[in-house]
């Protein structure tokens, strides 16, 4: 049996969501729900890794949802939901703990720049974290995982997981049925223009929730005149806009934001040089600002409207959570048998 493409990801409720998450993972969420069924998951279980405060971690799971709703996506036809609220990807996350190996985890990039220095602080959880993410998107046996750049290894992780798992279990597959092994491999889709949006005050630096810099990011919530403020104080650098994009080269500051003019406009870096290419950063500038506000402003308001009603977002993740479990319940069941576990 064909497994049906099935697209999942997930956004952490940690605060400040920025152009980053909008360009680089909610435009293709919104894009993909033409073609695919979709979950999108406010992953709350990942973000305590990291310690929140319980308040502000309620506040934040909202806003995800809030801005998932914002940019288009249909509750109705897809499934929004918190991550909690669906114990099989805790479940299955242990399941992959005891399949992943320490050498598979010791590689993870983002482990080591979050843990910083100080290693032996950091919480089991966050060293663990690539393999929830992995039952995430297995739990639900996605084919197609939409993400920016920085998650690439991960995906990569969890591809090496569900080929394990495979193998490990191959004739218990078989038993239950699944010739081919339980899990699908995942792919990941990182694609366009802006799969890593820049700090737009360092183009060597990613655009993060956590930069103490608010300069550093546009947020989705960021009204018209912070749009403009931050736009006009991105780094630049002293010569004027190349006329192609090969011109680019060395100049992070100034391909950041064609990167970034380039996937709102939906138009070609080519195309936008062609037609700012000899002019001066303070022309391409205001009509970047133009395209932010008009692409950012309707968002964040209509985010603030929804966020006056809690009990609706509540409501409509309830009812996400609602039918995540029918596919993760049956599923759990399957790999519980699989893996050899008495089902009572
Ligand atoms: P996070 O905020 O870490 O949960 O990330 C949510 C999604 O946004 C993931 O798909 C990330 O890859 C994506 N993302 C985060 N930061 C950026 C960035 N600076 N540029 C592009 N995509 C990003
Ligand atoms: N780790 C992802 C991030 O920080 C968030 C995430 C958790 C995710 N589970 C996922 C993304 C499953 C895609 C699929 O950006």
């Amino acid at each position: 049996m064909k497994l049906q493409e099935r697209v999942f990801s997930g956004i952490q409720p940690t605060g400040n969501l920025h152009l980053g998450n909008y360009l680089g993972a909610i435009t293709k969420f919104v894009a993909l729900q033409e073609s695919h069924d979709c979950l999108f998951c406010v992953v709350d279980l990942h973000a305590i890794t990291v310690w929140q405060d319980p308040g502000e971690l309620r506040h934040n799971t909202r806003e995800v949802t809030a801005a998932f709703l914002a940019a288009g996506i249909d509750a109705k036809k897809h499934i929004i939901f918190n991550q909690s609220a669906v114990s099989g990807h805790a479940e299955l996350a242990w399941i992959f703990n005891c399949v992943a190996r320490m050498g598979w985890l010791n590689r993870m990039t983002q482990f080591k720049e979050k843990a910083g220095k100080n290693r032996e602080n950091a919480s089991v959880g966050l060293y663990a974290y690539p393999n929830l993410m992995a039952a995430d998107i297995l739990l639900y046996r996605a084919t197609h995982v939409p993400v920016g750049e920085d998650q690439k290894q991960h995906l990569e992780l969890a591809r090496d997981i569900a080929q394990k798992f495979n193998t490990d279990f191959s004739d218990s597959c078989a038993a239950s049925g699944f010739a081919d092994g339980y899990f699908p491999l995942p792919e990941p889709l990182i694609t366009g223009p802006a799969t890593r949006v820049m700090s737009l005050r360092d183009g060597r630096s990613k655009m993060s929730k956590s930069d103490p810099s608010d300069l550093s990011r546009i947020n989705m919530t960021d009204d018209a005149d912070s749009i403009a403020k931050k736009v006009r104080k991105a780094k630049t650098d002293p010569e004027p806009l190349p006329s192609e994009a090969a011109g680019l080269e060395g100049r992070p500051e100034a391909a950041n934001l064609i990167g970034i003019y380039s996937a709102m406009a939906e138009r070609s870096g080519d195309d936008i040089l062609a037609e700012f290419g000899g002019r001066q950063f303070s022309d391409f500038k205001k009509a970047l600002v133009d395209l932010a506000v008009e692409n950012i402003s309707p968002i964040g308001e209509e985010m603030r409207r929804l966020m006056e009603d809690p009990g609706e977002i509540d409501a409509i993740l309830a009812d996400g959570a609602g039918r995540a479990h029918e596919i993760a319940d049956p599923h759990m069941a399957e790999i519980r048998e699989i893996v050899g576990f008495i089902v009572s």
